[in-house]
C-alpha cells in the first residue's frame, strides 16, 4: 500500500469514523483495509471486517469478486462500480443496498495507478421492500375482490404462519428458518390463494359442492398461483402458491409430492389455512370450535400434514385460539369461499 494511501486512511479514520454514511477503505485487491462504524453495523459485524473481500460482504448483484475486480481495474468505468448489492445473514433480515466503489488514485489524475479504493453504501432494504410489497398488495386486494373475501382469513393464515416460523427460528432446529424466512413467511402466507383469480366466478362461488369437473378447474389456483407470483424475487411465493394443497402422504394436488419434497412454506401455510377455514363458517359447512379444529389438525398427523409442524402446532394451538379470536369476522353473511 502506497503512502498516499496511508495518508488517506488516517484522514478518514480521522473523518469518517463517525459518519452515517457506511464506508469502507479497500487496498487494490478489493479487501478492507478499514470501515467506519456505520458500516461495520450495516453488515452486523461488531468484531471489525478488515482483511476481508468486499465482493464477500455486499454480494454486488450479477458480479462475483472476479468480474468487479476486472470492472474497477477498467479505465473505461473510471476505474469505478456503481450497482446494487444484496446480503444474507442468519440472524437479520436480506439487506439490499446502493453502492458507489470509486478509485483512489496514487497522484491525482493517473489512472494507471490506483491504489486503492472507496466504497460507500446506502441502505436500501427498507424502499426496496415497500415498492415490492406495493406491487404484490395490489394483485392481492385484486384477487380478494374477485373471491368476495371481506373477512380475515389472509391475515389470519400470515399470523399462524409467522407464529409457527418464529417459534422455529427461536428453536433452532431448521437452519431454513432464518430471519428472512419469518419475515417472508408473514408476508407470503396471505398470498396462497391468489390464483383464483384465474378460476371463473360460478365455480369460485357455487354453493353445494362441486362437479369432478369444476373440482378440476378449481385445483388450478395452486398452478396459476404460481405463476402470477413467479416475478416475486424471492422463491417462497411461488413454494406457497404452488403447494399448499399438497399432503404429506402424497394424495394433495397439484404434484402429488410427499413429505420432505413439499418446501417447508408451504407445509406450514397448509395447518395455518386448513385450521382457520376449519373455524370458518362458510356456505357449505358450519363453523368449528378450536377445540373441533384442532382435534382434526392433530389427527392429521402424517397423512395431511408434516408431522413435526404437528407438534408444533400442538404446542401452540392455544395462540392459534387467540389469533382466530382476535381477529374474529363479524357481522359477515356466510363465505362460499373454498379453502
Ligand atoms: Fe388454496
Ligand atoms: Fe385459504
Amino acid at each position: 500500500m502506497g503512502d498516499d494511501t496511508l495518508d488517506f486512511l488516517r484522514f478518514k479514520e480521522n473523518h469518517h469514523q463517525k459518519s452515517a454514511v457506511p464506508q469502507a477503505v479497500l487496498d487494490s485487491d478489493l479487501h478492507i483495509t478499514w470501515a467506519n462504524k456505520a458500516f461495520e453495523n450495516l453488515f452486523h459485524r461488531q468484531e471489525g471486517c478488515t482483511g476481508e473481500h468486499i465482493a464477500g460482504f455486499a454480494q454486488l448483484s450479477g458480479l462475483d469478486g472476479r468480474s468487479l475486480y476486472h470492472q474497477l481495474k477498467d479505465p473505461s468505468t473510471g476505474n469505478s462500480f456503481t450497482g446494487n448489492g444484496e446480503s444474507r445473514f442468519q440472524h437479520h433480515p436480506r439487506l439490499f443496498t446502493n453502492v458507489h466503489i470509486v478509485p483512489i488514485y496514487r497522484e491525482p489524475g493517473a489512472d494507471e495507478s490506483v491504489s486503492g479504493y472507496c466504497a460507500y453504501f446506502h441502505d436500501a432494504t427498507q424502499s426496496h421492500k415497500q415498492s415490492l410489497r406495493a406491487i404484490f398488495l395490489s394483485l392481492l386486494e385484486a384477487s380478494r375482490m374477485k373471491d368476495n373475501d371481506t373477512g380475515r382469513h389472509i391475515e389470519r393464515v400470515n399470523r399462524y404462519s409467522s407464529l409457527m416460523a418464529e417459534y422455529m427460528y427461536e428453536d433452532g432446529t431448521d437452519l431454513q428458518v432464518d430471519r428472512d424466512f419469518v419475515e417472508n413467511i408473514s408476508f407470503l402466507a396471505a398470498m396462497h390463494d391468489v390464483g383464483k383469480i384465474g378460476v371463473p366466478d360460478d365455480i369460485l362461488n357455487k354453493a353445494g359442492s362441486l362437479e369432478d369437473w369444476e373440482w378440476e378447474i378449481m385445483t388450478t389456483h395452486t398452478l396459476n398461483g404460481a405463476y402470477i407470483l413467479g416475478a416475486y424475487p424471492d422463491p417462497m411465493a411461488v413454494e406457497i402458491a404452488r403447494s399448499h394443497h399438497e399432503r404429506w402422504d402424497g394424495s394433495g394436488y397439484p404434484y402429488g409430492l410427499m413429505e420432505d419434497m413439499i418446501p417447508l412454506s408451504a407445509r406450514i401455510v397448509t395447518i395455518a389455512d386448513v385450521y382457520d377455514a376449519l373455524r370458518s363458517r362458510r356456505s357449505y359447512k358450519d363453523e368449528m370450535s378450536h377445540e373441533q379444529a384442532s382435534g382434526l389438525i392433530l389427527l392429521g398427523s402424517r397423512t395431511q400434514f408434516d408431522p413435526d409442524l404437528v407438534d408444533i402446532f400442538r404446542v401452540l394451538k392455544d395462540n392459534f385460539a387467540e389469533i382466530y379470536d382476535e381477529l374474529e369476522d363479524t357481522n359477515l353473511p356466510p363465505s362460499s369461499r373454498r379453502r
